[in-house]
């Protein structure tokens, strides 16, 4: 065969598997999904959050800490510094504060995604757990929550070559914990280029304490949201591109046993978990493939998911909310306090709803 030949048919393959990688991840990120809005009668938007409430998490006194200002390449997201609002869900004003934050820090540069809250049986302090992305990099802050003061004292930062891509977090001590990696590679260009069209259940989840840090879960596309059970006995998975909930159970070694995996037919971010019920409820990106290439003429949409029953044979995943992007945009997280659901987007705004 002559060289040209051997080019075209060379360049034909590649477009032809190029062609196949893209309709693969526009099946994974349910590119032809249509939006039929499901909303519910008894939202109304929280005051100041503006800028995205990516993760939240709630306190059994119902103070919500809410992580705000996330800086996602691609996506038009604040060039304000991230923070953590606080809101009380037992006040009737619904009024989100910013939380002040001292000690060792850098408040410029800070960039929150995924939260976790962690009080410590012995003195009943709390600590919060947030994972950092300054200057896009991957790390965990943690703070101590000063209730007189509605702020937070910045105690450590932790770094590991494990803990290289970062998504979200679920302590288990005052030093200890899990949390997912969303990414395989770490070069930004590849990370964002080459992996996404390669398809690959290359990542995984981390346990991190000072004696030992190590892979305790791996087999994800893409491993999101994490969350415990009330009876910390079992850890939640979200794999956002397979569409999948992970139940896992905490072994003497910490690693995670896997139990099995409940599909909630949906790109579902951050989990989280009522204390009350045991129930999983999910923010979710019904059309992942809106928010992969972002057109504001066109935009993402917010789904939440209900998972009740999660350890029976048969558990029941029920759609609480759907929007088309009308009224809110790329819905990251959903969680109640008893009859009262927040729900958090990437970028966006967060609404409240009274489920009565
Ligand atoms: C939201 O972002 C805008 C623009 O980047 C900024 O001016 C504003 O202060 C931010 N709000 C908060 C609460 O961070
Ligand atoms: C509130 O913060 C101030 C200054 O950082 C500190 O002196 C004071 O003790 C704190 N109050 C409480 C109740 O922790």
């Amino acid at each position: 065969m002559g060289k040209v030949v051997v080019f075209t048919l060379a360049v034909a393959a590649l477009s032809l598997l190029l062609g196949e990688r893209v309709m693969n991840l526009r099946k994974r990120a349910l590119a032809s999904r249509e939006l039929v809005k499901k909303h519910l009668p008894n939202c109304v938007f929280l005051k100041d959050l503006e800028n995205g409430s990516n993760d939240i998490t709630i306190l059994d006194d119902g103070i919500a800490f809410i992580s705000t200002g996330r800086k996602v390449p691609g996506l038009p997201t604040s060039d304000a510094p991230g923070k953590i609002f606080y809101l009380d869900l037992q006040d009737p004003d619904l009024n989100p504060e910013e939380m002040r934050i001292s000690g060792n820090f850098d408040l410029e540069s800070f960039n929150p995604h995924g939260i976790s809250l962690y009080m410590d049986p012995t003195d009943n302090k709390i600590y919060l757990f947030v994972i950092n992305h300054p200057q896009q990099n991957s790390q965990v802050e943690v703070f101590i929550y000063d209730e007189g003061n509605i702020s937070l004292l910045h105690v450590k930062t932790i770094k590991h070559e494990l803990l290289h891509s970062l998504n979200d977090i679920v302590a288990v001590g005052v030093d200890s914990f899990y949390a997912t990696n969303d990414h395989y590679f770490t070069q930004d260009t590849i990370m964002a280029y080459v992996e996404p069209f390669l398809d690959q259940p290359w990542c995984n989840v981390v346990f991190y304490s000072p004696g030992e840090v190590k892979v305790a879960s791996e087999g994800y596309y893409i491993a999101n949201g994490i969350n415990i059970s009330p009876d910390r006995k079992h850890i939640y998975v979200v794999d956002i591109l397979d569409h999948k909930v992970h139940v896992l159970e905490r072994q003497h070694d910490n690693s995670l046993a896997s139990v099995k995996a409940v599909d909630v037919g949906s790109l579902c971010d951050n989990a989280e978990v009522d204390l009350e019920s045991g129930d999983l409820w999910l923010g979710c990106h019904p059309n992942g493939w809106k928010a992969f290439i972002f057109d504001p003429q066109d935009p993402p949409g917010s789904e939440v998911i209900r998972i009740q029953n999660i350890h029976s044979d048969q558990p029941v995943v029920t759609q609480v909310y759907m929007d088309d992007g009308s009224v809110i945009i790329g819905s990251s997280v959903a969680t109640v306090y008893g009859e009262k659901l927040l729900i958090g987007t990437v970028f966006h705004k967060a609404l409240y709803c009274d489920l009565r």
